[in-house]
Order: structure tokens, then C-alpha cells, then sequence
């Protein structure tokens, strides 16, 4: 109850009396292992990074992740490689340490000068190194997307990147020999703690069942799934949780289920798992999911964690509803499902009662015939949302069937413009069509100002987002015609 348990760069650790608060990041620190840096200490800058071990069909990986959103409860059991560990397989101890092809290549390419981005590169770049498919796919530049260099330029680093030679396969690397074996599986975990001012306590069950039961008794605890949104308010507005519930450990909330009517995607899946299994067979996802904050950051936030924090500018929910998506509440008492279009209730309400926990979002398949996911923000990418839209319709016989036009960023919830959705109806996707939903869309939201956008720029977007939507899909516009010439 009083103690975490885990593999830290091939030793077992045990982190004892800790406030379940704490980060992972402020942990080592605290410990000594100063190597990995704090920079922003809410997942922007990528100075905190490590590398988790996985699971990766019947072997693992290695995961980068921002230590700073990382709770030490979500470590327990869990291996742990910090740049500490990162040095040449063979080197074991710190009086032989070799640099480790990774930190060679950074030497040898200038990619470092202040040195304070470094162990986050380098972590990101050890975790690229051993990724099973590089040989075949080369250098991956997003896999350092989520670390900053303020100083260096990114060059030297890419370079670096591209630099990396191929791991040859019987090669004697023991990073590359523990992947062959599988990741430790995540275990019950209980912490309890005395604090000056309260206990604290942290629970992390491996059955939904024990959930739903603890759930029950404790209504007051926190849920946490990736912890990328609650623990930017522990690290930036000093909150504290005296009752933590950590769902990451329940299998349950892991899966994907693929059935005729149905895709059901697990509340606890990351984001990084939904964009490489199933951009494919969900193209607004996969369009959606690279606009999405960093790769360090979709590693561990999740769909439930995006839908539970029901921000209005949250980028899964105008995809979401696009696609008609429902979830999935379950409680000890009951489960039931919920079109997502009606979760939403006012600014960050929800339709979740008291018990109640998201364990799934069903999206119908097969996919609209036609959808796109638009995201305005001041940064391409690791941004988040001015304004975002989905939109997308299902035709039958060149008409429009049924449309569903979305939106985040634009009212105290992400909205449908239902209006507009009708006024679609039995058209042609087609310049006239569009005419018709423009003027339906006309004064329906009532965007706010702040320091991303005035309400009357959210306002325009609205509009130019739809055109833009017609530009891009219908047949009767300009880049459809000119790429049909092309073609
Ligand atoms: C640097 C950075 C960039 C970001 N960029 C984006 C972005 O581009 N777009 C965007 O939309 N968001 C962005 N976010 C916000 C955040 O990453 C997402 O909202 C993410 O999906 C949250 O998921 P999580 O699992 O980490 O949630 P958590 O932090 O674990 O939880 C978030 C909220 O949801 C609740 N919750 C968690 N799981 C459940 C569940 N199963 N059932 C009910 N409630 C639940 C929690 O109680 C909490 O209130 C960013 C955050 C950071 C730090
Ligand atoms: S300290 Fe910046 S991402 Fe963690
Ligand atoms: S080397 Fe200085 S921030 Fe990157």
C-alpha cells in the first residue's frame, strides 16, 4: 500500500511513501537522476522524455513518453529507460559507460549546444532506433515531433536521425534483445499516503468489475486514463487528488472490436494505437490524428480522456460526431449507451453521473462516402484548435442522404449544425447545396473571444470551413474538375 515497484535502466526501484500526485519526472529528479530535464512541465517540450516497455504482439517496444505527465502510480510494475540507460549495450556500469549509437550520432552531426532538448532527443531517437520496422520504412522526422531544441536547429538533429545505421539482425544489442520477450503485464496497484493535510490514496484495478466496484464506493475519485489533461493541472495550478482511479491497467478498455455494423474502440486505447491501427479504416481519424498535439503526447492520451475532459475545443468530438459516433457509460448499476451528439450538456458537462466511467465509443461502419477533418490553429501541427470541424455525408444514387457538419471551438460545446445538416438533405453535393447550408449556418453559434481568436474570426470559420470542405470534395468544384483534367 505505501510502496511503487519498478524497473528503472535494468534495477528494480522501489519508491516508497510517495504522494500519488507525484510525477515520475519530479520523482527521478528527486532521486538524483537528473539527467532527464524539466522544461515546460506540461507536455510541450519533450525535455522530460523516457522510454516505456510496451507490449508489441508477443514481444514489446519501447515507448517515448513526457515524463512530466506521467503519475509514478502509472509506472509501477513497468520498465523504465531514462538517458541515463542509454549507452552502449555491453557498457553496464557508469565507470565503462560508452555512448550508445544514438548519442554518437548526435556527437557526430553537431546535434546539441546548450544540451538542455538532448536526453529528450536522445531518448526519442533510441526508441526510433529499435522500431521494428525502420529498416523498411527509413528514418522517422515525427518521431522526434514532440521534442523542442531552442538553440541547435533541427537539422544536426534530423541528421542525426537519418545518420542511424540498421540494426542487423542477431546483432549482440541487448535493447534489441529484451524486445523479443514481452513487456511486464500492468498489475493492481494500491497506494495510500499520509499527507500534511489528507490522505491520498490511489487505486489501479486490472478489472473493469473492480473499477465499477471502487467507483461505487469512492463516487469523489478522479479518473485517470493517459493523464495528459489532469496532470498539466497538477504540475501548472498546483491541484491535488486525494482519490485517483487509474484505468490504463484495465484490459478491458484496451480492446478494438471490429464487427459488421460496428467499430467499438476501448476508452482507454491511446491515441497513437487508434492512428496506427486504424487510420485506415477510419479516414477522419487518420486525418485527424497527426493535428493531434505530438506523437509523446498521443502515446498515452486516450479517447476517453479526450471526451471525458469535454472540452469544447477537444479535437476528437467534431470527428466523432461526424461519424455518429455513441460511447458507451457503465456503472456498477447499469450500462448504457449514449449518441454523442447528447453527451454533451453545457461548457465541460456531460451526461456521466456520479459512478459512472466512458468505457467505449462505437463508431458505425461502413465509413460516410464522403468526410474531412479541418483544424485551425496558429501551428500546424502540436496546436491546439482555434476552431476544428468534421464533416461528411452519405449519398444514395448522387444524393445526399443524411450529412453530419461538426464543430469544436465555436459554442460552450462541440455542435452539430443541424440546420445546415437538413437543408442538405436530398442536394446534390454540389456549389448550389453548399449555397444552402451557408445560409442556414449564418448567426447559429456563439463563439467566444480569446487569445486563439476573436469570436467574429471563429465566426468566419464556421463558413470558410465548409467551403472549404465543398473545395476539397464535391464535384463540381474548381480542384475536383482541374484534378479530374489532370487524371
Ligand atoms: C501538450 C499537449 C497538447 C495537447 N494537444 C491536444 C490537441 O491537439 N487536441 C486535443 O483535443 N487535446 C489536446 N490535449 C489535451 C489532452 O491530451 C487530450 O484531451 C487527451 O485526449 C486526454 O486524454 P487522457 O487519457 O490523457 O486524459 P486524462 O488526463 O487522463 O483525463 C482527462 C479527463 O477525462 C476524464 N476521464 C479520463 N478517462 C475517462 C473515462 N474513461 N471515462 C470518463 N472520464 C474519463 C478524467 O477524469 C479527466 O477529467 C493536449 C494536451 C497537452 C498536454
Ligand atoms: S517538461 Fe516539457 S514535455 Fe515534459
Ligand atoms: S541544444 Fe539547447 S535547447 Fe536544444
Amino acid at each position: 500500500m505505501h510502496t511503487i515497484h519498478f524497473t528503472l535502466n535494468g534495477r528494480e526501484v522501489i519508491a516508497r511513501d510517495v504522494d500519488p500526485n507525484t510525477t515520475l519526472l519530479n520523482w527521478l529528479r528527486d532521486q538524483g537522476h537528473t539527467g532527464t530535464k524539466e522544461g515546460c512541465a506540461e507536455g510541450e517540450c519533450g525535455a522530460c522524455a523516457v522510454a516505456l516497455v510496451v507490449k508489441d504482439g508477443a514481444g514489446s517496444r519501447y515507448l517515448p513518453v513526457n515524463s512530466c505527465l506521467l503519475l509514478l502510480g502509472a509506472v509501477g510494475g513497468r520498465e523504465v529507460i531514462t538517458v541515463e540507460g542509454v549507452r552502449a549495450p555491453g557498457t553496464a556500469t557508469s565507470l565503462d559507460r560508452q555512448p550508445h549509437v544514438v548519442q554518437q550520432a548526435m556527437i557526430e552531426q553537431a546535434g546539441s549546444q546548450c544540451g538542455y532538448c538532448t536526453p529528450g532527443f536522445v531518448v526519442s531517437l533510441f526508441a526510433e532506433y529499435y522500431r521494428k520496422d525502420r529498416a523498411a520504412t527509413g528514418f522517422d522526422p515525427e518521431s522526434i515531433g514532440g521534442n523542442l531544441c531552442r538553440c541547435t536547429g533541427y537539422r544536426p538533429i534530423v541528421d542525426a536521425g537519418r545518420s542511424l545505421p540498421v540494426l542487423q539482425p542477431g546483432s549482440q544489442d541487448g535493447f534489441a534483445a529484451r524486445l523479443a520477450s514481452p513487456a511486464p503485464p500492468v498489475e493492481k496497484l494500491e497506494l495510500a499516503y499520509e499527507g500534511h493535510e489528507s490522505e491520498r490514496f490511489l487505486f489501479r484495478p486490472t478489472e473493469l468489475t473492480d473499477a465499477l466496484d471502487y467507483l461505487a464506493e469512492h463516487p469523489d475519485a478522479y479518473l485517470v486514463s493517459g493523464g495528459t489533461d489532469i496532470v498539466v493541472e497538477l504540475n501548472q495550478r498546483h491541484r491535488r487528488l486525494d482519490r485517483m482511479l487509474l484505468l490504463e491497467g484495465i484490459e478491458e478498455l484496451q480492446q478494438i472490436r471490429r464487427g459488421e455494423e460496428y467499430l467499438e474502440i476501448g476508452a482507454g486505447v491511446s491515441l497513437g494505437r487508434v492512428e496506427t491501427e486504424l487510420s485506415a479504416e477510419v479516414p477522419l481519424l487518420g486525418e485527424l490524428l497527426p493535428l493531434f498535439s505530438s506523437r509523446l503526447i498521443r502515446a498515452r492520451a486516450t479517447l476517453g480522456g479526450n471526451l471525458g475532459t469535454a472540452s469544447p475545443i477537444g479535437d476528437s468530438p467534431p470527428a466523432l460526431l461526424a461519424l455518429d459516433a455513441e460511447l458507451c457509460l457503465a456503472s456498477k448499476a447499469a450500462t448504457r449507451w449514449v449518441p454523442l451528439c447528447e453527451f454533451f450538456t453545457g461548457y465541460r458537462q456531460t451526461l456521466r453521473e456520479s459512478g459512472e466511467l466512458i468505457t467505449s465509443v462505437r463508431i458505425p461502419m461502413p465509413q460516410p462516402d464522403v468526410a474531412r477533418f479541418y483544424k485551425v490553429s496558429k501551428r500546424e501541427f502540436d496546436d491546439i484548435s482555434t476552431v476544428a470541424a468534421g464533416f461528411s455525408l452519405r449519398t444514395k444514387q448522387g444524393l445526399i442522404e443524411s450529412a453530419r457538419l461538426c464543430y469544436g471551438g465555436v459554442a460552450a460545446t462541440p455542435v452539430r449544425a443541424t440546420a445546415a445538416e437538413q437543408a442538405l438533405q436530398g442536394q446534390r453535393w454540389s456549389k448550389p447545396a453548399l449555397e444552402l447550408a451557408l445560409a442556414a449556418l449564418e448567426h447559429v453559434f456563439t463563439p467566444m473571444t480569446d487569445q486563439r481568436g476573436s469570436a467574429e474570426y471563429r465566426r468566419r470559420m464556421v463558413t470558410k470551413l465548409l467551403e472549404r470542405f465543398w473545395f476539397d470534395t464535391a464535384p463540381d468544384s474548381p480542384a475536383q474538375s482541374s484534378s479530374r483534367k489532370v487524371g
